[in-house]
């Protein structure tokens, strides 16, 4: 039975006190089991915090990014063991944010995910088509073409540790959403994809979530569907109402 997933990516929101404050209101929220694996992604310097508060709750803490280097002159950044060494084991790489704004490739977000697999982490792959290349109909193709290039070359073992999140560059933060029938078709055809490049097996294991604009208004309708298995929730998971909500919509 592959894994239901609902990810909360802070992006580049909520100072310290403000993380205290969320995770708190978070922890007792989702206090009893869930149905789903509740991920929360802060900015880096909240990890470590992040992670010591949620020690022995129901709740994961995730890295936004991360280097792929081991370690050495890269000023700014930040590496998997340095996660590690504060309890981190999950890494999202590949937002659509990081690539249009730091030119992240896939070139280089396979020497990422393959950094982040040595040091044994989970790694929560971001992918989608933009608006233009929807209305131009490239949309699968496009989709196929970021998955071929940074994870098609790992070994069927490595799936273990992926988790794919669909995320279409013109639902995010628009307020627009994919319609669930969408959401589903792309989901179907990203299983498809997978079990024909890698195996059925790991096609059928993959969580594959949806991400753009996901609210409690919509997230049970989309998260209804069969080959979505959880979401990764921008703006709505930075409230711990609509983000609990949203959790208990699985
Ligand atoms: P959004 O962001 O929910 O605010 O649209 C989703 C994301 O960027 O992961």
């Amino acid at each position: 039975m592959r894994k239901k997933i609902v990810a909360g990516n802070w992006k580049m929101n909520k100072n310290l006190p403000e993380a205290k404050g969320l995770l708190a209101d978070l922890t007792a929220k989702f206090a009893q089991q869930p149905n789903a694996e509740i991920i929360v992604a802060p900015t880096s310097v909240n990890l470590q915090f992040a992670a010591e508060t949620v020690k022995g709750s129901a709740i994961k803490v995730a890295a936004q990014n991360m280097h792929q280097a081991e370690n050495g002159a890269f000023t700014g950044e930040i590496s998997a063991d340095m996660l590690k060494s504060i309890g981190v084991e999950t890494v999202i790489l590949g937002h659509s944010e990081r690539r249009a704004y730091f030119g992240e490739t896939d070139a280089l977000l396979a020497d990422k995910v393959a950094t982040a697999l040595k040091h044994d982490m989970t790694v929560i792959f971001c992918f989608g088509e933009e608006l233009e290349e929807r209305k131009s109909d490239k949309h699968f193709a496009v989709v196929e073409s970021q998955l071929k290039n940074a994870l098609f070359s790992l070994d069927a073992s490595a799936w273990k540790q992926i988790v794919l999140a669909y995320e279409p560059v013109w639902a995010i933060g628009t307020g627009e959403t994919a319609s669930p029938e969408q959401a589903q078709e792309m989901h179907a055809f990203i299983r498809k994809t997978i079990a024909d490049a890698v195996s059925p097996a790991v096609a059928e294991e993959v969580s594959i979530l949806y991400g753009g604009s996901v609210k409690p208004a919509n997230a049970q309708e989309i998260f209804a569907k069969p080959d979505v298995d959880g979401g990764l929730i921008g703006g709505a998971s930075l409230d711990a109402e609509s983000f609990a909500a949203i959790g208990a919509a699985i």
